[in-house]
């Protein structure tokens, strides 16, 4: 099976590339190199040991993205390719508007031109908005987001409802990450954000590196189990094999609209991620208290039991393995 990988060179992009190589299925990789970089592509061949077509390529680009398919027989879509920093999206809405929800509808549109059903799409927890109970299953009303990037998670979710209802020979599974961290094991891939990290994990890489000072918890005052916000992490490679049995699934199943949660469905608060980490690294993490950060939620984890139910997907690493991954690519 052809599988087109649109953003293959972004974090969750290229660990799920490492994943359907090692599952055997022939890849097509597609990136323009906004936030990642050309060398991942050698990266994700050294780590498989196999080769795959790769091009460089903005899905804006309506000619060129309907060139790749015309050279290659596509028979499903990941598509990753989009901006996730939420705080940019506050002061770029057009720009994040734009690559999150106008390059997908020129890849729809070029899929449809090629005949080609299936796509499993890279959604968010955040369309959950705050949440009015945990664990949140899929079937939680969404909405009341509060930044543009989270805001073209759903519109891109309606859209893709939208289409399938328009014709039900579609294959479309909507996959909704909770908090993705952690690295490949080899150190070979992982997360690099650009400029200061606004997201935990990569803030305390950068603390503990010495690279910035002191990471700032924000707020200590939340209805949590230590006062500090509870989040659901994932390791970035079982969200990865997350993508893999999504694609099995459409293979398998007759034609449907299908929506997941990838989670653990536990929740860490910021304190036990930060304990975690010093412990499991032997390294000190600088940190202080600080004011809560505006549109923050107290709680947010899954109920991963649809996806274990329906995909037989299960997350397999721990906490531990999340934090020395995350470390071990810092220090690689
Ligand atoms: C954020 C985004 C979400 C996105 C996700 C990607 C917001 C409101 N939500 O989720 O849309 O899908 O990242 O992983 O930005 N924290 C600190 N200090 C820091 C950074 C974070 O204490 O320097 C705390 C936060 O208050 C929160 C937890 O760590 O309790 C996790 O924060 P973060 O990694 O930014 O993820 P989310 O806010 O859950």
């Amino acid at each position: 099976m052809k599988v087109l990988v649109t953003g293959a060179t972004g974090y969750i992009g290229s660990h799920t590339v490492v994943e359907l190589l090692d599952n055997n299925y022939e890849v097509v990789g597609l990136d323009n190199f906004s936030n990642s970089k050309r060398e991942v592509v050698d990266k994700i061949k050294e780590i498989t040991h196999k080769d795959f077509k790769f091009y460089e390529c903005d899905m804006l680009n309506k000619e060129a993205l309907e060139n790749i398919f015309k050279e290659n027989e596509i028979d499903a879509v990941i598509d990753f390719a989009a901006f996730k920093a939420v705080g940019e999206s506050v002061s770029k809405p057009v720009e994040y508007y734009i690559n999150n929800v106008s390059s997908i509808l020129t890849l729809l549109s070029v899929m449809k031109e090629f005949n080609v059903k299936k796509i499993v799409f890279s959604s968010s927890a955040t369309v959950y908005g705050k949440p009015k109970s945990v664990p949140i299953t899929e079937d939680a009303e969404v909405g009341g987001t509060t930044n543009p990037y989270g805001t073209s998670k759903l519109m891109v979710e309606r859209i893709l409802k939208d289409l399938y209802v328009s014709d039900e020979t579609m294959d479309i599974c909507i996959l909704r990450y909770f908090n993705p961290i952690g690295a490949h094991s080899s150190g070979l891939i992982g997360e690099e954000p650009n400029g200061i990290p606004a997201n935990l994990m990569p803030y305390i890489v950068k603390v503990a590196s010495g690279k910035l000072e002191c990471l700032n918890v924000f707020g200590n005052d939340y209805n949590t189990k230590d006062g500090t916000g509870v989040r659901d992490y994932i390791h970035v490679v079982d969200l990865a094999v997350g993508h893999v049995k999504a694609l099995e699934k459409l293979n398998k199943e007759k034609q449907g609209l299908f929506i997941y949660n990838l989670g653990t469905g536990k929740g860490y608060s910021v304190l036990e991620i930060i304990n975690t980490f010093e412990k499991v690294n032997n390294v000190k993490v600088n940190y202080k208290i600080a004011p809560r950060r505006p549109g923050d939620i107290d709680e947010c984890y899954s109920d991963p039991s649809k996806a274990l139910k329906e995909l037989g997907f299960k997350c397999e690493k721990t906490l531990e393995d999340m934090v020395r991954d995350s470390w071990n690519y810092e220090n690689k």
